[in-house]
C-alpha cells in the first residue's frame, strides 16, 4: 500500500498535537510515553460510549473488539494474530511469562547489566518462588559493535543456562541488540530467549520477528504514544498452551487469545485504542517515515552532542546500535563521581534552570544522560541541552537543590 502522503511537519509543528508546557523542552519519551491530544480526547469518547451501556462496552462488544485490536497490534509489531494478547505494560509480561515458562530449581537465568532494573527484580523474586539462579552479564561500554554483544553473552552461558531475558533496546544506555543473531546462538545451546522489547514498537520494524524467541514483549504506551496500560506478550507457538497471563480470569486453556482478552474487569480503553494510537503517525507519513527520521536524528544527535561534551560516544557513531535514543557521557568536567552531587540533581536542576526533561543516570562508573528523538523534537532541542551542559555548576546545583529542598 502506498504510504499517506504527509501533512504535518516533524518538530514544532508535530509539537502542538502534544500538551507539553510551552517552555519545556522534552527529551524523556523513552520513560513513560506522551499522549497526543487527539488520543486523549478519543479516550474520553470511548470511555462515554461504554457508559452508555457498560455490559455491551466492557463485556460483549469490548472483548470482541479487544480482539480485534490485539490483531492488529499484532501486524504491526510483527507476532502472530493468535498468540498476541494484551497486558498494561512490559512489567506485567515479563512477571507472566517468568511465571508460567517452565524452569528448574538451579536453572540459570541471564540478564544483561544493561537491563531493566524492574525485570532483574521481577528475576531475585523467581529466585524465591522457583529456586531460578538469576546471572546478570556484564557488557562493556563503549560497544564497538553487535558481534561483541553476542559473544559476551554467549560466552557466559553455561551448561545450566536454560533462559536468556534479552533487552531488544537496553533501558539506561539505549544500545540496540543484535536480537536474532542472540536468539539463533542460544538456540544451538538449547537455550531460550524471553525478549525484553519493552522500547521496540515505534523504534523497529516488526520487532517480535526479530529470531523466533519463546516470548517476546513491547510497550505500545512508549513510542506509539497510546494511552498509558498497553503492551502486548507474544510467545512463540509450541508455548501457547504454557504461558498464562498475568491474571488468571474465566477462560483458563480456552485460547491464548481468550486468556489474554478478559483478564478481569478494567478500563478497556487503552487497549481499544492501540490500533488508532498507531494510525496517528499517518500524518507523519506513516511509521517507515517516522522511524527513519527518528532514528537518523538520534544518530545526528549522539554525534553533536559527544562533540559538544568533548566526549567519544558508548556506541559505533553510524547509529548501527541505535534506534530513537542515545545514552551519551557527561562532558569530563562534571563528571565528579562520590564528591559530586547524585544523578537526581543534575535531572532536577535542568528541569528547574533550565526546563529540559531528560533522564541523568550514571552507568558503568560515570555520569550519562539519555536523549530520546521522536516526531516532535528537533535539533534545536539538543542544542538547547548542549547549552544548558555548557552552563551546568555541578556543585551549584547541589547547593541550589538544597535550598529548595527538593529533586524530582
Ligand atoms: C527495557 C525495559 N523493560 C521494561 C520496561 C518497563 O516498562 P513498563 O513500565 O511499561 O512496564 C522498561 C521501561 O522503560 C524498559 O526500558
Amino acid at each position: 500500500m502506498t504510504p499517506p502522503a504527509p501533512t504535518l511537519e516533524f518538530g514544532s509543528t508535530a509539537r502542538t498535537h502534544w500538551e507539553f508546557d510551552s517552555d519545556l523542552v522534552f527529551l524523556n519519551h523513552g520513560s513513560f510515553g506522551a499522549v497526543p491530544r487527539d488520543l486523549q480526547n478519543r479516550a474520553i469518547e470511548v470511555r462515554r460510549e461504554i457508559e452508555r451501556n457498560p455490559v455491551e462496552g466492557v463485556w460483549r462488544s469490548g472483548v470482541r473488539s479487544i480482539r480485534r485490536v490485539a490483531e492488529e497490534v499484532a501486524e504491526f509489531v510483527g507476532g502472530h494474530p493468535d498468540r498476541t494478547g494484551f497486558v498494561t505494560n512490559a512489567t506485567a509480561a515479563i512477571n507472566a511469562f517468568l511465571d508460567s515458562f517452565p524452569l528448574e530449581p538451579g536453572d540459570e537465568v541471564l540478564h544483561l547489566d544493561h537491563g531493566y532494573n524492574a525485570v532483574w527484580q521481577t528475576l531475585l523474586m523467581v529466585a524465591r518462588r522457583r529456586g531460578i539462579v538469576p546471572r546478570k552479564v556484564a557488557l562493556a561500554i563503549p560497544c564497538r559493535g553487535a558481534s561483541v554483544v553476542v559473544e559476551t553473552i554467549m560466552s557466559a552461558c553455561t551448561k545450566r543456562t536454560r533462559l536468556i531475558v534479552l533487552d531488544q533496546i537496553t533501558s539506561p544506555t539505549a544500545l540496540r541488540l543484535p536480537v536474532a543473531e542472540i536468539v539463533a546462538a542460544a538456540k544451538s545451546l538449547n537455550i531460550e530467549v524471553l525478549v525484553d522489547g519493552a522500547h521496540a514498537p515505534g523504534m523497529l520494524d516488526r520487532p517480535a520477528l526479530e529470531g523466533d524467541p519463546a516470548g517476546w514483549t513491547g510497550n505500545l504506551h512508549k513510542w506509539p504514544c497510546a494511552v498509558r496500560g498497553c503492551a502486548v506478550l507474544c510467545v512463540r507457538s509450541d508455548l501457547a498452551g504454557q504461558i498464562k497471563p498475568p491474571v488468571i480470569s474465566h477462560s483458563l486453556d480456552e485460547s491464548y487469545g481468550a486468556e489474554f482478552d478478559w483478564q478481569g474487569t478494567f478500563d478497556p480503553t487503552p487497549w481499544l485504542l492501540a490500533g488508532e494510537a498507531i494510525r496517528f503517525m499517518d500524518r507523519f507519513g506513516g511509521w517507515n517515515v517516522v522511524r527513519e527520521r527518528n532514528h537518523a536524528l538520534a544518530v545526528r544527535m549522539q554525534e553533536m552532542l559527544c562533540r559538544r561534551f568533548g566526549v567519544d560516544p558508548i556506541s559505533p557513531l553510524d547509529g548501527s546500535m541505535l534506534g530513537c535514543m542515545a545514552t551519551i557521557p557527561f562532558p569530563d568536567r562534571l563528571q565528579l563521581g562520590v564528591e559530586g552531587p547524585p544523578p537526581e540533581v543534575m535531572q532536577a536542576e535542568l528541569l528547574a534552570k533550565h526546563r529540559i526533561e531528560i533522564p541523568v543516570m550514571d552507568f558503568a562508573g560515570r555520569r550519562h544522560l539519555r536523549i530520546s528523538c521522536h516526531v516532535y523534537n528537533d535539533s534545536l532541542d539538543y542544542e538547547r541541552l548542549a547549552d544548558a551542559m555548557d552552563a551546568m555548576d555541578a556543585m551549584g546545583a547541589m547547593g541550589a537543590i538544597e535550598k529548595r529542598g527538593a529533586v524530582g
